[in-house]
């Protein structure tokens, strides 16, 4: 964690826009069945299916309850099984609060995906496609940091766990998805980035090269979609979540929730159409 090393606090304060996680070990790198949770659609107008990696904590886990909780359909994915089991039955739970009978019955996906395997995510395009539950939105959310270390004491592995799954991750999403999207030529991507995309901070460099590439990899890739889709970078704002703490330590707290973070990041998805191609959008 290496917190001494320099002052998080004054940092935030000339730079406003923060973030950070804890590099656990990955498990299991293969897709697994997909399981299939009975919900109730709902709201007046558009009800949309909305693919979110990395659900089973944090920003995709509340942003995934919230747009459950709205009517929407949620396909999650991420590796942690035990926690998708558990998201699985909440997604069914905040969907039966808008529930209206009158409306059709949605489902929700879950399924154990590493983004980091090119295998894993094409077979979650596969399982999305044999269940023609094809997203309107993607929100390339998952993601991993290094601890706190300067660039030369970053040890081999987490560099690559940085670059694997922030970029390549986000890379192995758009390979199999955005052919899916473009043939409907609609759909809408978002690739959750960072402050630490757009600006630069001591300890934290393998991270911040992942989400200033994520950035690019966007305004490039924005170039080449066909006319009614769009793809943006996300900066969500501060939030304390598992990566935040592994960061800022017990400061982490003075941060808002994902739960408080959560309604206003998904009215601000909701609402992206074409017309935001390659922008850098922040919450
Ligand atoms: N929190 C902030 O203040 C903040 C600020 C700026 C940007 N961000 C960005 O927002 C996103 C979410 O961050 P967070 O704070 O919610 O982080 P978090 O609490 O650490 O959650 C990360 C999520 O990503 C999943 N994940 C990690 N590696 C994965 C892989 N290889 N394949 C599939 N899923 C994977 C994790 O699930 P499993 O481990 O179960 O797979 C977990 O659900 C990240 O892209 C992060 O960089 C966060």
């Amino acid at each position: 964690m290496h917190r001494g090393r320099f002052n998080y606090s004054k940092q935030l304060q000339s730079q406003k826009k923060v973030k950070c996680s804890d590099m656990t070990t990955p498990p299991l790198p293969t897709a697994k069945a997909m399981n299939i949770v009975g919900a109730a659609a709902t709201a007046a107008g558009a009800q949309k299916t909305v693919l979110i990696t990395g659900v089973s904590r944090g920003l995709g886990k509340a942003l995934a309850l919230e747009l459950a909780k709205r009517g929407h359909t949620v396909i999650g994915c991420s590796r942690s099984q035990e926690k998708l089991s558990a998201l699985q039955s909440e997604l069914s739970s905040a969907s039966s609060i808008s529930s209206d009978s009158s409306k059709n019955i949605n489902e929700h996906l879950v399924m154990n995906v590493d983004v980091r395997s090119n295998s894993s995510v094409e077979e979650l395009a596969r399982s999305v496609v044999e269940k023609k539950a094809f997203p309107d939105i993607i929100v390339n959310n998952a993601g991993t940091i290094n601890r706190n270390n300067r660039i030369w004491e970053v040890p081999m592995d987490e560099f690559d766990a940085v670059i694997d799954t922030n970029i390549k991750g986000t890379a192995n999403m758009l390979r199999h998805f955005i052919p899916i999207m473009a043939e409907k030529k609609q759909g809408i991507i978002v690739n959750m980035s960072s402050g630490w995309g757009r600006s630069a901070a001591a300890q934290v460099a393998p991270y911040c090269a992942s989400k200033w590439a994520v950035e690019g990899l966007t305004r490039a890739a924005a170039k080449e979609l066909p006319p009614g889709m769009a793809m943006v970078s996300l900066n969500p704002g501060v939030i304390n979540t598992e990566m935040l703490q592994s960061c800022f330590g017990s400061s982490a707290a003075l941060y808002q929730t994902p739960d408080s973070w959560a309604p206003k990041a998904a009215t601000m998805i909701l609402n992206l159409t074409s017309a935001d191609n390659g922008a850098s959008l922040t919450v």
